[in-house]
């Protein structure tokens, strides 16, 4: 599926999502809340945040969460993401959830970031993960 552009009621929805999922970050020891939202391709959306962990390891970021909400409803296409972290700097995910999202976004899918009040800066995630690993390669044994 290849990225149709989101109407900014679309946008505005899924920013508000994570915006909302944020809230509920568990997020004790960086203290840093973490909020995001998947659009998949039945136009519906999914919410993750962060859960840390004692054991700092076993931490949860937000992209996985949401990723998992997607896919355990029935989604598999994510037709944009967004991520919510705190003000300053803007929260773009990790190299983990990046490779996360390669599975189910296509090489542009919008990923934006947004902080409490604003939107950041949209990346692709080509942008994000160039010359990445994915599923077709598997198919090429
Ligand atoms: N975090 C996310 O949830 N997503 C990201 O892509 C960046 C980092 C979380 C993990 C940890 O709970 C906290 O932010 C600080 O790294």
């Amino acid at each position: 599926m290849s990225a149709t552009k989101l109407s900014v009621s679309e946008k505005q929805t899924l920013v508000e999502a994570a915006r909302l999922a944020r809230k509920n970050a568990y997020a004790p020891y960086s203290r840093y809340l973490v909020g995001a939202a998947v659009l998949d391709e039945h136009g519906r959306i999914h919410v993750g945040c962060n859960v840390e962990n004692a054991a700092y390891p076993e931490g949860l970021c937000a992209e996985a969460g949401a990723l998992s909400a997607m896919v355990l409803s029935g989604g598999r296409r994510a037709r944009a993401v967004v991520v919510v972290g705190a003000g300053g700097t803007w929260v773009t995910p990790c190299g983990g959830c990046r490779q996360k999202l390669r599975e189910f976004c296509d090489a542009d899918t919008p990923i934006l970031t947004a902080n409490e009040q604003d939107l950041g800066p949209t990346y692709t995630l080509e942008q994000l993960l160039p010359a990445s690993f994915g599923p077709e390669h598997l198919t090429k044994r």
